[in-house]
This record gives C-alpha cells, sequence and structure tokens, in this order.
C-alpha cells in the first residue's frame, strides 16, 4: 500500500481558534486606534505573531520602538492564551477525528505544520497530541507560511517526499505554502478566498472517505 504524507494546520482546520486569534488581535489593534476588519483578518491568518502585528502596524500606518512592539505581542498572547486556557475536545472541528482516525487506519503518516507557538499546547487540551507522528510548529521555523519550509520539515521528519504529501489548510498563506513545497494543497474553508488550493472543502463533514483513499492511491 503506498503510503502519503498528510499535513495539517492547526487553527481553522484542527480546531476553532482562529476566532479566538481574531478577537485577541481585535482588541490589540483597537487598543492602539486602527480599525481592524474581517477583511484584514483573512490577511493574518497563518501569519506568525510578529508578521501579524507588522501588518496591522502598516495599516494603521503606526511606527512604534521594539520595546513597545514585543510588549504589545506579549499582551496579545496573553489575552488568546486566556481563550485556550478554556478549550477541550470540543473545540476540535466537525469530522477531524474521523480523517485522523481513518488515516491511521490505512498507516498513513500525519503530522501537523502550523506556524503558532502555541500548538503543543493546544492539541495536548484537546486530546489529539498522540495522533500525530511529528508535530512542526512556529518554534521550529524561521520562515514563516506563505514560505514551505514548515511543511518541508514536516515532509522531512515523516520521511516522505513533498510530491507526496497533502496539506490542509484554511488559510491564503498556507495554501500558498503547500503549493511552494510542491504539495498537494486542500483548503478547508471558502472557494473564493482558498482560489489557489488545488481542492476545497466547506468543512471536514464534506469530505469522503473515498476522496482520501484517491489521495493515498494517486
Ligand atoms: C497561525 C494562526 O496558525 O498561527 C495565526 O492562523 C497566528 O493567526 C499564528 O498568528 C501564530 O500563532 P501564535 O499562537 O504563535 O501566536
Ligand atoms: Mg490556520
Amino acid at each position: 500500500m503506498s503510503k502519503k504524507g498528510f499535513i495539517f494546520d492547526l487553527d481553522g482546520v484542527i480546531v476553532d481558534t482562529a476566532k479566538y486569534h481574531f478577537l485577541a488581535w481585535k482588541k490589540l489593534a483597537n487598543g492602539i486606534g486602527v480599525d481592524f476588519t474581517e477583511t484584514q483578518n483573512e490577511q493574518l491568518k497563518g501569519v506568525s505573531r510578529v508578521k501579524s502585528l507588522e501588518k496591522i502596524l502598516a495599516w494603521g500606518n503606526k511606527t512604534i520602538l521594539q520595546e513597545e512592539f514585543n510588549q504589545l505581542m506579549a499582551k496579545k498572547n496573553e489575552d488568546y492564551l486566556s481563550y485556550i486556557a478554556k478549550m477541550d475536545a470540543s473545540e476540535i472541528l466537525p469530522d477531524v477525528p474521523k480523517v485522523l482516525s481513518y488515516l491511521i487506519k490505512e498507516k498513513q503518516p500525519i503530522s501537523l505544520g502550523s506556524a503558532s507557538k502555541n500548538a503543543r499546547e493546544i492539541l495536548k487540551k484537546v486530546n489529539l497530541y498522540q495522533q500525530f507522528d511529528a508535530i512542526v510548529d512556529g518554534n521550529d521555523v524561521s520562515k514563516a507560511k506563505p514560505d514551505p519550509e514548515v511543511f518541508l520539515i514536516a515532509a522531512k521528519l515523516l520521511k516522505i517526499k513533498p510530491e507526496d504529501c497533502i496539506v490542509f489548510e484554511d488559510s491564503v498563506a498556507g495554501i500558498q505554502a503547500a503549493n511552494a513545497a510542491n504539495m498537494i494543497s486542500i483548503g478547508v474553508g471558502e472557494k473564493d478566498v482558498l482560489q489557489e488550493a488545488d481542492y476545497v472543502f466547506s468543512d471536514f463533514t464534506e469530505m469522503e472517505n473515498s476522496f482520501i483513499e484517491e489521495l493515498i492511491n494517486r
């Protein structure tokens, strides 16, 4: 049986944390007098903490000293972690366990490929940590999505060639990273937003096991 590498983004794909990132960034942006819309938030999905704050400051035409920059990043994370603290398995997105179980049954290697530095903690909180053969997160990379580094490291850890890897992503930056890594990109979200993906599903409830089987055998 052929083996493929299945790489999952975390925020917005496995768990519904995208809403918490949004709330925390909105509070921070508004607190320094910068507007923050859902459309702008879309551009922060998959983007590292540092790059996200740089974008918000650019949108608001603000320049600040490094010290204040660091304080704002710490504040955002503190806020975000206050939401995470209350998380449990009920915040796993629909049918994610079904897909993971199927891949495990089919003996397919599975990795996380996330920009978040909180990824390991979140996976443990929702009880999915043990399901992954490899975990690559924001602590392991030097270049943020849309750079392919995070997914290329995951492929290496799984010992699967990049062209035999499949990436599940909810962000534009993540789909671009998967495409740049020469992997199959599967968007989880809206078709209009994730136009560059090879396939798009609104969520995992739309994805049949037969589709995954086709991916394994292609
Ligand atoms: C990504 C999120 O998964 O991780 C981004 O989509 C977030 O919104 C990024 O900025 C970094 O996460 P964290 O938890 O390290 O701030
Ligand atoms: Mg995401």
